[in-house]
């Protein structure tokens, strides 16, 4: 099957107004004649202006970390996804494990934000991923199948096509452990296979599956090379243009 290939880059809390405006024109230069499609999720304050910077690039999205599960009212401090919308933003990631962790967002929660970021016409990419505890007692597909079924498996066939679903165990995400290719490749089979009980074949088949935890040029090219690995959510390497670029064209 061939699917569509995915870089997404995670700024998380990091860079300024004037160091994200250098990294995007640094990361466009190399990217914008690829067959990869490519999704800086930026800090909030950076969105209209990487979306000005994007604009007539076709391979390459904006990308937002987070939004809030109501569309508005008194959330001090909250974003929400009609202002995404408003200036661009085409992805959300949602269930990230840093929200997950420190913010309790919990499955339940998770499935409204990705029923209010699909009302307003964006794509989520959903998270999932176990920590170290849960793979060391053997229970990690059952965890990760559970995260995708409780916050995704409300949606009808129309709703789930728009998703992009990443991989990420908690063990390796900035830790520099990045999971084996062989370890990324049974998680995303199991997630695709629990895709095709529910939703069957087409569904399952064109879900687009990426892999994040310490993704780095070196690693990149064999988690690529995985028949059910369909790219990557970077964290870390996403702030050096080079790190970043030089992940993109593994592929
Ligand atoms: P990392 O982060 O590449 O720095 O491990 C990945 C992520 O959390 O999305």
């Amino acid at each position: 099957m061939d699917r569509i290939k995915i870089v997404a880059g995670n700024w998380k809390m990091n860079r300024t107004y004037v160091e994200g405006r250098q990294l995007t024109l640094d990361v466009l230069e190399a990217l914008k004649t690829l067959d990869v499609l490519v999704i800086l999720c930026t800090p909030f304050i950076h969105l209209q202006n990487v979306k000005n910077i994007i604009t007539d690039i076709a391979n390459v999205k904006l990308g937002a970390q987070n939004c809030h599960q109501e569309a508005s009212g008194a959330y001090t401090g909250e974003i929400s996804a009609p202002m995404l919308k408003s200036v661009g933003v085409d992805y959300v990631i949602i269930g990230h494990s840093e929200r997950r962790e420190y913010f309790g967002e919990d499955d339940a929660i998770l499935a409204k934000k990705v029923d209010v970021v699909l009302e307003h016409g964006m794509h989520p990419i959903f998270c999932c991923g176990e920590s170290l505890d849960i793979r060391e007692a053997g229970k990690h597909i059952e965890h990760v199948t559970t995260q995708v079924e409780k916050s995704l498996f409300h949606l009808d066939e129309e709703a789930i096509r728009k998703l992009t679903i990443a991989y990420e165990p908690v063990w390796a995400i900035g830790t520099g452990k990045t999971a084996s290719p062989e370890q990324a490749q049974e998680m995303h089979k199991e997630i695709r296979s629990s895709l095709h009980t529910k939703y069957g074949d087409q569904i399952a088949d064109r879900m687009p599956i990426l892999y994040g935890g310490s993704v780095k040029p070196a690693n990149a090219k064999e988690l690529f090379s995985k028949p059910d690995v369909d790219g990557g959510l970077i964290g870390g390497a996403s702030l050096k243009a080079a790190d970043f670029n030089a992940i993109v064209e593994s592929f």
